[in-house]
């Protein structure tokens, strides 16, 4: 879809079709007061019928105002006023473009950018308008035969912007986003893929693809046979029940010449976790495709990145591998070495992530960076504390973990801090290796990375556990691209380019 930004009274618009906002109860948003005068009331009057109350996410389609150059009217119920907030606005937005989606009109001047929302600039507005767009009209359908084609679909939305003034800021909002939504999409796209298509190879093939799009992408992939050579006896051991190969994508992007550290992005990218031997439940374990959710956010924030051009340097890994039991399958009781050195004992198979993710962790010491953040859907545990809202956060350096608080809030891709303390390690402690991967009942998300935070001592680290926030299950199953735009906010803010800047 196209976007653009406008700066235009609502009169003079020749569209197919105007957003304007009605608030609860009854009461016009500026703009749709501007339009009730030149109409002599028209809207005003259909209100006071009650067509139209203003509950958040109400539509009301009007055609033919008098005296308006644009074909059809949508007003849309926008709440109290002052209640209206960033997840609200996020609501409306998605609500008005299916319903746009449904009508026939093509084209549409989107008002709702002028609403007031708490604390919130019109490039915050725009931007979280066109990713919310760009999110609601995807859909994933390139393994159906007959794909559902809309009539007559929304191509194209202009956003008001007050002045003149402001039309640069608008413009660059949406150009933000459109890469944003780029990554998210890319994102989605693989994590949806089905496991028999999207295992370790296929996401290295994504990843170069990323290196064939743009000039400062370098692609490399590390397969078993150097992971051998480099001692990654943890990964190697959870993939090894596969026949899959497991592979280790290392995406490079220069921006600022060679002198600057890197920033990391290490992804979780087993592309199926059926638990291995600690086989898992079979109810919903085809969901556990999407255990890949981790290298899907490094790819599609690495891609959002490319479009961007940010001028810093980033290292995107894809940690790819299968979890499978069989006769070559590692073991309960096993007791690996990892390339750190570090012995671990295995008490679960099914706590594979973090022995695939330990090794990726030391291997990335090499790039000597600035900091490194790892993605995972690494524990259910995580699910139960924070659900579907809240990714979970944790980190062993503080102003590190504040940039991330902070890029999620701007973002609306929200996150929340779990501690890291030393207490929690003992749960670690085992009689035979240095530890095991297994943490107990209790507090799952945080012993998960306290085993982590064994192997990134040499750095400023964070971890995202994306468990309960990469995908949506039940009816409306998929992707949600989750955490591509909180990762691209953040290095938006690392690169000085963030908001209308
Ligand atoms: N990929 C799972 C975590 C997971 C489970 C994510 C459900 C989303 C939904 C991970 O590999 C796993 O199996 N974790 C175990 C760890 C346990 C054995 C310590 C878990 O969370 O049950
Ligand atoms: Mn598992
Ligand atoms: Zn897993």
């Amino acid at each position: 879809m196209e976007f653009s930004v406008k700066s235009g009274s609502p009169e003079k618009q020749h569209s197919a079709c105007i957003v304007v906002g009605v608030f609860e109860p009854r009461r016009l948003s500026g703009t749709a007061e501007q339009l009730d005068e030149i109409s002599e009331g028209y809207i005003s009057n259909l209100l006071r019928k009650g067509d139209l109350e203003g509950k958040s996410g109400q539509m009301l389609l009007l055609h033919h105002v008098p005296n308006m150059l644009s074909e059809r009217v949508l007003l849309v119920g926008c709440g109290k006023e002052r209640e209206l907030d960033e997840r609200q606005y996020r609501q409306i937005i998605t609500k008005t473009i299916n319903t746009l989606n449904e009508t026939g009109a093509m084209e549409a001047v989107c008002f709702l950018s002028e609403l007031h929302v708490k604390g919130r600039d019109i490039y915050w507005k725009i931007r979280q308008a066109v990713e919310a767009a760009q999110d609601s009209l995807y859909t994933f359908d390139s393994l159906k035969t007959r794909k559902a084609e809309l009539r007559r679909p929304l191509r194209k939305m202009a956003f008001k912007v007050p002045t003149r003034r402001e039309l640069p800021i608008g413009e660059r909002a949406i150009a933000h986003a459109l890469a944003i939504a780029e990554g998210v999409t890319t994102c989605k796209n693989v994590a949806n893929m089905p496991p028999n298509i999207c295992n370790p190879a296929y996401l290295a093939e994504q990843a170069k693809i990323l290196e064939n799009d743009y000039d400062n992408v370098t692609t490399t992939i590390v397969g078993e046979q150097e992971m051998e050579e480099l001692g990654m006896g943890s990964y190697l051991a959870v993939g090894r029940g596969s026949a899959n190969e497991s592979q280790m994508s290392i995406i490079k992007y220069n921006g600022a010449g060679d002198d600057s550290k890197p920033l990391v992005l290490v992804g979780k990218g087993l592309t199926f976790d059926s638990g291995g031997i600690s086989l898992k439940p079979g109810l919903g374990m085809d969901e556990m495709k999407y255990d890949m959710g981790g290298a899907a956010g490094v790819l599609g924030a690495m891609h959002s990145l490319a479009e961007l051009q940010l001028p810093i340097n980033v290292i995107g890994v894809l940690a790819g591998c299968e979890n499978m039991p069989g006769s070559n399958a590692y073991r309960p009781g096993d007791i690996l070495t990892t390339m750190s050195g570090q012995t671990v004992e295995v008490l679960n198979t099914d706590a594979e992530g973090r022995l695939v993710l330990c090794d990726a962790l030391t291997y990335v010491e090499r790039f000597d960076p600035e900091l490194v953040i790892d993605v995972a859907t690494l524990t259910g545990a995580c699910v139960v504390a924070l659900g579907a809202h809240a990714t979970g956060l944790l980190s062993n350096h503080n102003p590190l973990a504040n940039e991330l608080l902070n890029a999620s809030e701007q973002s609306g891709d929200r996150a929340w801090r779990l501690p890291l303390w030393d207490d929690y390690q003992e749960q670690l402690e085992s009689p035979f290796a240095d530890f095991t991967n297994l943490g107990g009942k209790e507090a799952g998300t945080i012993t998960a990375a306290c085993y982590l935070s064994k192997f990134t001592k040499k750095y400023n680290w964070a971890h995202l556990d994306i468990a309960g926030t990469a995908w949506r299950g039940g009816k409306n199953k998929g992707s949600t691209g989750r955490p591509v735009s909180m990762l691209t906010q953040f290095l938006l803010n690392r690169s000085g380019q963030e908001q209308g800047e």
